[in-house]
């Protein structure tokens, strides 16, 4: 376990930083100026993964990546991806941040689509010195297949279950996980799951890595692991990145069925 008392982690969606929609890399700039000024207040250790969207989906999907290996596409995603982070971090910095891009290639082994390893001292060793990691979806090198698509929906509970995680937030495009009647569900355990999970789907975008049913388990598995309770919430939505790194509850919580909502 790696020693970061009171950690935050943020996802952020890549459906709201850039156009799911188009088939190629495109930036929503607008949105990562105005989630830069929501973070730059935040006084505490932070790490920010954001989403591939447009930069990774449409490129691994292209290139079949899921399917085989593929050493051209493999590159072509990995590369897009980095150039979406380099975006990030720079508009990070440009509001006063001090963000540094960490690639999930150049520091994780995976074994059949899962992570198996990640080094993890020099993100710590950055949250010491005031540093923000931000990390991203990436394709990494994996043991068993070549390479892997490893989400940032997969990351962001690695990262929780191995540093030690106080307030973990998943930013996406809905107000939280929503039902056939377009609500937010409030909570999410393994108790209501089942029920639950018929509303639950992929993504009405390309999304190589299973949209918001993909996520919704990823959390899930984390609660049941570790009793770490995770929030889904709009990111896209004005304000709402400073009301969680606040500590409010917003959005739906998937968390343990045995946890006392802290909320
Ligand atoms: N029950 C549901 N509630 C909310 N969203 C849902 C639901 N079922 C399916 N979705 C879809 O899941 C999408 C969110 O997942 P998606 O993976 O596209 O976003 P993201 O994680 O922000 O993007 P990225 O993977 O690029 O980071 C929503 O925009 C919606 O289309
Ligand atoms: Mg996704």
């Amino acid at each position: 376990m790696v020693s970061s008392e009171g950690l935050t982690i943020l996802k952020i969606g890549g459906s709201v930083i850039t156009d799911k929609k188009a088939d190629h890399g495109v930036v929503k700039i607008n949105e990562i100026q105005r989630i830069a000024k929501e973070i730059v207040g935040f006084d505490g250790k932070l790490i920010i993964v954001h989403g591939a969207g447009s930069f990774g989906h449409p490129q691994a999907k292209r290139y079949a990546l899921n399917e085989e290996f593929n050493v051209i596409g493999s590159v072509i995603t990995h590369l897009s991806v980095k150039e979406l982070c380099n975006i990030v971090v720079n508009v990070l910095n440009e509001n006063g941040m001090c963000a540094l891009g960490v690639h999930p290639m150049c520091c994780m082994l995976a074994d059949n689509g899962r992570i198996k390893t990640m080094f993890l001292d020099q993100i710590n060793c950055m949250l010491e010195r005031g540093i923000v990691p931000v990390l991203h979806g990436d394709v990494v090198m994996d043991i068993s297949v070549g390479t892997s698509v490893i989400s940032g929906d997969q990351i962001v509970p690695y990262l929780a279950k191995h540093m030690k995680t106080n307030l973990l937030g998943i930013g996406s495009a809905t107000e939280g996980v929503l039902d056939d009647k377009n609500s937010t569900i409030p909570v999410i355990t393994s108790k209501n799951f089942d029920f639950v999970k018929k509303h639950i789907g992929g993504s009405e975008n390309t999304d190589v890595t299973g949209g918001m049913l993909g996520k919704v388990k990823e959390m899930l598995d984390l609660s049941h692991n570790t009793s770490i309770t995770s929030l889904i919430f709009d990111a896209g939505k004005p304000g709402n990145i400073e009301r969680f790194l606040k500590g409010e509850r917003i959005g739906t919580a998937i968390m343990h069925e045995q946890e006392n909502c802290r909320f």
